[in-house]
């Protein structure tokens, strides 16, 4: 394969990531661990699945970064997963360091990768990767924004009883409890939901996708979800690497889109061989851009909390 891409933290994330890209085909995979054996084992478990398969691509598990030399794309889903009643905020301190450690690795032998930011708190880590690496923002790139449509799309197929395929969500902001989902521009087969659906339950719908992380955790107890997380990163990643230039949400450092400078938030954007290759700039409500300024003050919060920190 012509196309690299590597996964920092062979987890549950991880691993599904590295499945996931390996079933389309279209790059070779390094999987990336501190766990002795565990990238290692993966990524042959992975291997011995491409006959029945039907993958061409060489799976490489390493617990240093050698191997991820010349990387296209770097996906770091490395760091602690929250426990319930945690929030991803309550994370900082511990995955900044995990994060600045590993972009600093990543920035030296993959010069030119595109970065995809899945650790959390999300936002705050898209700032450690961008600081670290000192690259241009249209590299690094944090999935939230997919994976939290994604979820609001589920639970409207669910409600109006139609196929999840019919929906299209937008939910922007932080990876946190004040994301911003936005019912005008969420439709079934191109109908507003807001025609569809009543004010209270959309409310309600809207609360479930706020609180769908957390949801997840406290089934699990011990870890958070990792099928949604590894499905929308692999869109992402698959929209980069055959340029498809898909108009995804995701979390993009702002200079001046949305009122906002120099902070990282989930805003829709094109990604294609370039990463980002344009931001979408809507024209929010009043009360859209409000919800908006809380989400962006809350990550401001987290990142000057890391100022003190790394
Ligand atoms: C989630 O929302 C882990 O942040 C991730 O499930």
């Amino acid at each position: 394969m012509d196309k690299k891409v590597t996964v920092v933290g062979a987890g549950n994330v991880g691993g599904m990531a590295a499945q996931h890209l390996a079933m389309k085909g279209i790059c070779d995979v390094v999987l990336v661990d501190i766990l002795d054996g565990i990238p290692q084992g993966k990524a042959l478990d992975l291997a011995e699945a491409s006959p029945i398969e039907k993958y061409d691509v060489n799976l490489t598990g390493s617990n240093d970064y050698e191997p991820s030399e010349g990387s296209d794309i770097v996906i770091i889903t490395a760091g602690v997963p929250r426990k319930p009643n945690m929030s991803r905020d309550d994370l900082l301190g511990i995955n900044a360091k995990i994060m600045k450690d590993i972009t600093g690795k990543v920035a030296k032998l993959s010069p030119e990768a595109i970065i995809l930011v899945l650790s959390n708190p999300l936002d705050a880590m898209c700032h450690v990767a961008f600081d670290t690496t000192g690259f241009p923002k249209n590299r690094v790139i944090g999935m939230a924004g997919v994976l939290d449509s994604a979820r609001f799309r589920t639970f409207i197929s669910w409600e109006l009883g139609v196929s999840v395929e019919s929906t299209q969500a937008l939910v922007l902001g932080g990876h946190g409890d004040t994301m911003v989902p936005l019912p005008r521009y969420t439709t079934v087969a191109g109908i507003p939901i807001t025609e569809l659906l009543p004010e209270d339950r959309i409310e309600a719908l809207i609360e479930r996708t706020r609180n769908g992380g957390a949801e997840i955790v406290g089934l699990f107890k011990t870890g958070s979800a990792f099928y949604a997380p590894s499905s929308a990163v692999l869109e992402m990643a698959e929209s980069i690497l055959l340029d498809k230039k898909k108009i995804l949400p995701c979390a993009a450092y702002l200079e001046g889109e949305y009122g906002k400078n120099g902070l990282f938030i989930g805003v829709p954007v094109k990604l294609g061989a370039n990463g980002i290759e344009e931001i979408i700039e809507l024209n929010l409500a009043d009360k859209e851009m409000a919800e908006l300024d809380k989400s962006a003050d809350a990550v401001t919060e987290l990142v000057e909390a890391l100022k003190k920190l790394v």
